[in-house]
């Protein structure tokens, strides 16, 4: 029988899940239907409980609804507990299940491209729900020290803060965006700055030899800047990939090459 997937966020027509999961359906013999489901702003709950109650297998859950998703699961995984957002649902004995694929997707996709995170100093831009999910899959591939460059100061302390014991063995550390300096192995752009057409500007006395961009099929001064500097860097498919491959992992048992779909 062809199982139900589906993702649900408001909007929904420019997602790219759909098509992703065909194509890791055709390449593993798994027998799918992927649907996108635009749900009322006020209507995450009803329309995700009316789709599993239909015999959906699995859901993908956008913005706006990652919090909503996280609040409605009944077992979550230990890095959607940390993200405090869920962007992968399931049933299982009766239950429904929470996963946050993201940082996952982020850490592969940066593997990937052989890009080394072991041991590594990482500069995060922007300290939203697109950081918080992403640092402890961080920590757990290696990153030794991640410092979150925020224009709100007061926001990243606070990540910080909620953060730091879920991650002993590395060093975090909040800064303002205006304070931007030292050396970092890593810069990754997770602000919605590329998203609303905003610009960002790196001092020269921030120095860094990898780059990026959390957004994808956006201009990016970002990606502009890491350009200029001749250093390695890549806009977010890959991570949007990344995360699309796991979840496919937990709701059909097999895992294809994230290589395969770049
Ligand atoms: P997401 O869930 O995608 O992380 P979010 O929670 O709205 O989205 O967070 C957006 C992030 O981008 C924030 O860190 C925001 O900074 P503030 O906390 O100071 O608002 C950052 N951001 C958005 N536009 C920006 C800009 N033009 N320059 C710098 N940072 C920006």
């Amino acid at each position: 029988m062809t199982k139900q997937f589906a993702v649900i966020g408001n909007p929904i027509e420019q997602s790219r899940s759909p098509e992703l999961h065909h194509a890791f359906a055709a390449k593993t013999g798994v027998d799918l239907h992927y649907k996108k489901i635009l749900a009322p702003l006020d209507g995450f709950e009803n329309v995700a409980k009316d789709f599993f109650a239909h015999n959906g297998v699995g859901m993908n859950v956008t913005v706006p609804f990652k919090e909503q998703a996280f609040a409605l699961c009944d077992q979550l995984t230990e890095r959607a507990k940390i993200a405090k957002a869920v962007n992968t649902l399931w049933m299982q004995d009766g239950k429904l299940y929470g996963d946050n694929t993201d940082g996952q997707g982020l850490v592969a996709a940066i593997q990937a491209l052989d890009w080394n995170l072991e041991n590594s100093r990482i500069l995060i831009l922007g300290a939203g729900g697109a950081t918080r999910g992403v640092i402890y899959p961080l920590v757990q591939a290696g990153a030794q020290q991640i410092v979150i460059a925020n224009r709100t100061l007061a926001r990243a302390e606070q990540l910080v803060d909620d953060l730091k014991d879920a991650v002993p063995q590395a060093e975090l550390k909040a800064i303002g965006l205006d304070q931007l300096t030292g050396e970092f192995d890593l810069v990754i752009n997770a602000t919605s700055a590329s998203l609303t057409g905003d610009t960002l500007q790196l001092p020269e006395s921030l120095v860094f030899h990898h780059a990026y961009e959390m957004a994808y099929g956006k201009p990016s001064s970002f990606l502009d800047q890491a350009k200029q500097r001749q250093i390695p860097s890549t806009d977010g498919f890959g991570m949007l990939v990344g995360q699309a491959i796991e979840a496919f992992s937990i709701w059909n048992g097999v895992k294809p090459e994230l290589k395969d779909f770049l």
